[in-house]
């Protein structure tokens, strides 16, 4: 026995899609999806903290679960979140593949940088982090090597669909439910001004709107093909790519969130190039020729709408990683 202490710490990064198609709904109510995603610089973090008591066989190893943010929005503190889940899964892994030791509980923490419900990945975020962290401290306890990256690439398809991008990070072409990935040949930074909504949109209901709107017959195609994307990244021409972006979920969420219009307008009467909702939304993102465009816009565009907060990242960013030290 001993006192609370940490044993591992790890950040993983949020995401963008500067291009989402999506297909018709599958048996599993899943859609298949064909998307670019490109990892941001705002990322969150993600702390195990052993407990003085000890777990063996079908307790949860989890104690608890703390949440840190200076972002608003509300995050689950309980098992329903994603962290909480990747922790008790990989312990299960470990039991499965290398049999019952007594481990301490461990108490999560996590520190929200990412925005909160808004299409950026945010809780998978904290589920790739919590995953890494927890491989590196298992490996440890049960001094075996740690199960990397390409081991816990199915645990991570497992909790959600952006899971395994928000893990390997960088720039990567998305199909299946967006988890089977392949990594892209990106050049150069990308400045964005990232504009969040108070309200939150709710991804399944997003989804759901795009399947009436299809059944109703509007036309909602408009796929110009993610192969405009990958020329414009492989050349590092942000014009280009400001001309690529492209969201088929944004009919969607524009039409449960008609205010965002005025968020995407506002963005360009400032000098952003494009503009488009992230994902399933409500945050809309900004791609800006610099980071000074990128500040102004987010400034001038929360200013402007009420509700709102804006920031600026850049892109691309790395995968989950542990935090040493
Ligand atoms: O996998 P995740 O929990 O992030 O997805 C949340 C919800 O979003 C799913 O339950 C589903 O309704 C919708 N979704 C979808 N097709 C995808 C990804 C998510 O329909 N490819």
């Amino acid at each position: 026995m001993s006192a609370p202490h940490p044993v591992a710490a790890a950040a993983a990064h949020g995401k963008i899609n500067l291009f989402l198609g999506v297909g018709p709904v599958r048996e599993d109510g899943y859609h298949d999806l064909a998307t670019v995603f490109q990892a941001i610089s705002a990322r969150d973090e993600v702390r195990l903290v052993a407990e003085d008591d000890e777990t063996a066989g079908d307790q949860s190893p989890v104690a608890g679960l703390l949440v840190r943010q200076t972002v608003p929005g509300e995050v689950p503190a309980d098992a329903t979140n994603l962290a909480w889940r990747a922790v008790e899964n990989i312990v299960r892994a470990y039991r499965a593949r290398h049999g019952e030791i007594l481990l301490p509980r461990v108490t999560i923490e996590v520190d929200k940088g990412i925005p909160v419900a808004g299409g950026m990945a945010g809780g998978s975020a904290d589920a790739a982090a919590a995953l890494v962290a927890a491989d590196h401290w298992l490996s440890q306890a049960y001094a075996v090597p740690a199960l990397g990256p390409h081991g816990l690439h199915p645990l991570a398809a497992a909790l959600g669909a952006d899971v395994p991008f928000v893990l390997q990070g960088n720039t990567a072409y998305g199909t299946g439910r967006g988890d089977e990935l392949v990594t892209m040949l990106s050049r150069g930074t990308y400045h964005w001004a990232v504009v969040t909504s108070k309200e939150g949109l709710s991804t399944p209901a997003v989804f759901r709107r795009l399947d009436e709107m299809r059944e109703r017959g509007q036309n909602l195609a408009g796929d110009h093909g993610t192969h405009r994307v990958a020329e414009a990244l492989a050349s590092g021409d942000v014009d280009k790519l400001a001309g690529a972006l492209h969201n088929e979920l944004q009919p969607a969420a524009l039409s449960l969130r008609p205010d965002l219009r005025k968020v995407l307008q506002v963005g360009q009467a400032e000098g952003a190039l494009a503009g488009i909702v992230s994902g399933s939304g409500p945050t809309c993102v900004f791609l800006c020729p610099d980071a000074g465009t990128a500040a102004q816009v987010a400034q001038a565009v929360a200013a402007d709408t009420p509700g709102t907060a804006g920031t600026q990242v850049t892109g691309p960013a790395g995968g989950a990683g542990l935090i040493t030290g």
